[in-house]
């Protein structure tokens, strides 16, 4: 690659898993490996662009090229997102598999079983691309949304609801593509248009994604 498409373009990532505490030794999380978005952390670096990567608990290498801010929670997750746009950012990829709740309270100690029955009342969390998308200044923004039925029509409704540029639709009722799998198949959704990426590793298709995202990016630029 040359000079690079996005020269001069600060490009923030959100990507992993948020881990919500319920002690100093148990959490609530999910399997998502991180893979996607360290491989558009990737892929960004090499089209030249100055790379924030935010990143929850993951067994991956740190990517070289880029600043890496390592979370833990959902809340720290988006305080350290609405600081990386405020900072100044151009593009804004939600790659994370946020928790949806998190535990009310963290208890300081390790809990002691006795009960039979434990109940643990959990609060939602912040929608940090909403709220990415609503800031003074926002980016262009991209989600992804992992359907298992009704793919476009749902995807569509999140691009709507968090009113952000573009979503990326995954469908995760298939077992070769996806969550903890190396490929993944997408169309990405705009406003006005489908553009389906056929199945291949996340590694190539995180390619071919950045440089429809910067094709989308760029459009909103030009005028
Ligand atoms: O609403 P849903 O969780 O399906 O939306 C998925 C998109 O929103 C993903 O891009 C995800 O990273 C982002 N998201 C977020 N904060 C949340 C929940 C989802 O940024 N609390």
């Amino acid at each position: 690659a040359s000079g690079g498409e996005l020269r001069y373009c600060n490009v923030v990532i959100t990507a992993g898993p948020t881990r919500e505490r319920i002690d100093p030794v148990r959490y609530i999380s999910n399997d998502s490996s991180g893979k996607m978005g360290y491989a558009l952390a990737e892929a960004a670096v090499s089209m030249g662009a100055q790379v924030t990567l935010i990143s929850g608990p993951v067994s991956l290498p740190r990517p070289s090229g880029v600043k890496v801010v390592n979370v833990e929670g959902a809340l720290e997750m988006h305080a350290a997102a609405l600081a990386a746009v405020q900072a100044g950012a151009d593009i804004f990829i939600s790659a994370a598999a946020v928790a949806d709740y998190r535990p009310v309270t963290t208890a300081d100690q390790k809990m002691k079983k006795s009960a039979e029955q434990l109940q643990i009342a959990l609060t939602r969390n912040p929608d940090i691309l909403a709220d990415v998308a609503a800031a003074p200044n926002a980016p262009f923004t991209v989600g992804f949304a992992a359907e298992t039925q009704k793919v476009e029509e749902y995807a569509r409704g999140k691009l709507e609801r968090k009113n952000i540029n573009l979503i990326i639709a995954n469908d995760v009722s298939r077992k070769d593509i996806g969550f903890n799998s190396d490929d993944n198949e997408v169309s990405l959704i705009s406003r006005d248009e489908v553009i389906p990426i056929a199945k291949q590793s996340k590694q190539a298709l995180a390619g071919q994604l950045m440089s429809q995202i910067v094709r989308q990016y760029q459009k909103t630029q030009s005028t």
